[in-house]
Parts: structure tokens; C-alpha cells; sequence
């Protein structure tokens, strides 16, 4: 099963089955991810950085690119907890606060979290 790591000041670690929603693994560790809009794609409150394992999430769709870039959001590393889904071992940071500015920069790696361009 893939490991899932949530980087906050109350993260959760731990594994989940494969396929669920960042979201829904949030969920079944007890991480009270942020989620609005309740799952729909359309706030960006559940929207996290991904610090490893990008390949291990499932492709970016149009309808989430295109919430990130309306949010100025568009840099590689983020993503929406609601509409990822976890098929391999991930850590993804959390912001602490609701409208916490984005990352200006993120890992070496966020240049291959499964984007296509
Ligand atoms: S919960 Fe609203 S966009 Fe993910």
C-alpha cells in the first residue's frame, strides 16, 4: 500500500490504499485536510506542495489545471488533495494557513510530478 506523508505542524504519515484521493487519504489518517467545496474542484482549499513522489499521483486532469491556474497556482508541485490520487509512496506539504501564499519555488523534483506540458 503507499505510504502518505502530510508535512504540517499536525501532519499525518501513514499507508492507505492505493487509488484514494489525497483527500480521502488525509481522511483516513485523521488529517483534517482543508476541503470547502467538499471534493468538487472548485475552491483550491485542499491544495497541496508535493515534496516527493509526483510520479506516484495520478495525472493532472483540465478541470484541475485549469482551478490552479485561475488561483495563480500554476507551478508543477501543486495539486488538489480532492483530485490527485495516490497510486505509490508521496509527501506532500500542507500549507498551515487557509490562503498561505504559494511556494515560490519548489523541489527539484516538482519539475516531474506527472504534468504533462
Ligand atoms: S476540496 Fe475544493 S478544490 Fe478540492
Amino acid at each position: 500500500m503507499p505510504h502518505v506523508t502530510f508535512l504540517h505542524p499536525d501532519g499525518k504519515s501513514g499507508e492507505v490504499p492505493a487509488d484514494l484521493t489525497l483527500l480521502e487519504a488525509a481522511e483516513a489518517l485523521g488529517f483534517p485536510l482543508n476541503h470547502d467545496c467538499g471534493g468538487n474542484a472548485s475552491c483550491t482549499t485542499c491544495r497541496v506542495e508535493v515534496q516527493a513522489g509526483g510520479e506516484h499521483l495520478s495525472e493532472i486532469d483540465f478541470e484541475e489545471q485549469d482551478l490552479l491556474d485561475r488561483e495563480a497556482l500554476s507551478e508543477p508541485w501543486h495539486r488538489l488533495g480532492c483530485q490527485a490520487r495516490v497510486t505509490g509512496n508521496v509527501i506532500v506539504r500542507v500549507p498551515e494557513k487557509k490562503w498561505e501564499a504559494p511556494s515560490a519555488a519548489g523541489p527539484a523534483e516538482a519539475k516531474q510530478v506527472g504534468r504533462a506540458s
